[in-house]
């Protein structure tokens, strides 16, 4: 799957998402374990199906959660606890997300979607907009030194890249996509045990003036 020019739309309305883990993610988890990330209003970008929208609001965060997608937000919209969270329709690299006082971003999947650098480095701007002074994001993205085949891959030079002028990397670790379980037919088939590189970035929102 490549980067660039991904109809989301369609690929949920053919019930095609290969990535919903339907489950928290494990890198996410673990920073809310660490108190890293704490309780605060927060922006979840290309939520999906709300899956860590609806969790990170369990764990006391004010969940402000965007996609473009229509059909993903209804199937979000239709999960338990769904009230718990906002879930705003939007395309974040075209529109405005209401708020500029977020003190944590999470995305999963969605930054390395983008495919052109340009798009990335307007992302990242974008997302360091919507933060507080020294809000943090931590982006979960597939590496390119993965093989080439699942989701967009991208290097650690594409993250910093887009991301060092309006951020501090704090950490970007090399880790693996937690594993999806498969349902029945899955025409996504990995082999068994085989895990999709990636990379976990933590980064901070550096003071206005470092970048203006
Ligand atoms: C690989 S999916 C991951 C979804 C979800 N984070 C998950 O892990 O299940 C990428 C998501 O980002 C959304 N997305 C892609 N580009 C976007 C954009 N420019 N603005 C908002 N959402 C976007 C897609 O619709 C899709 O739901």
């Amino acid at each position: 799957m490549s980067g660039e020019d991904v109809d989301w739309e369609k690929l949920y309305q053919d019930d095609f998402t290969p990535w919903d883990a339907k489950k928290p993610d494990s890198h996410l988890m673990e920073l809310v374990a660490e108190k890293i990330a704490q309780p605060c209003r927060m922006l979840e970008l290309g939520c999906g199906t709300g899956t860590n929208a609806v969790w990170l609001a369990k764990q006391g965060f004010e969940v402000i959660a965007t996609d473009l997608s229509e059909t993903a937000l209804k199937l979000a919209r239709a999960k338990e606890d769904s009230g718990l969270c906002t879930f705003i329709h939007a395309d974040f690299l075209k529109e405005p997300v209401p708020g500029a006082d977020f003190k944590f971003i999470f995305d999963l999947g969605c930054f390395h979607g983008i495919g052109r650098k340009e798009d990335r480095a307007l992302f990242a701007r974008k997302a360091s907009e919507c933060l507080v002074d020294e809000g943090l994001w931590l982006s979960i993205s597939g590496s390119s030194d993965g093989p080439e085949f699942g989701p967009p891959r991208i290097s650690a030079c594409d993250i910093t890249a887009a991301a060092e002028p309006c951020f501090e990397i704090l950490s970007l670790k090399a880790t693996e996509l937690d594993e999806v379980e498969k349902e029945e037919n899955d025409e996504f088939s990995l082999p068994p045990g085989f895990r999709i590189r990636a990379w976990a970035c933590l980064m901070r929102k550096r003071a206005k003036e470092d970048f203006e």
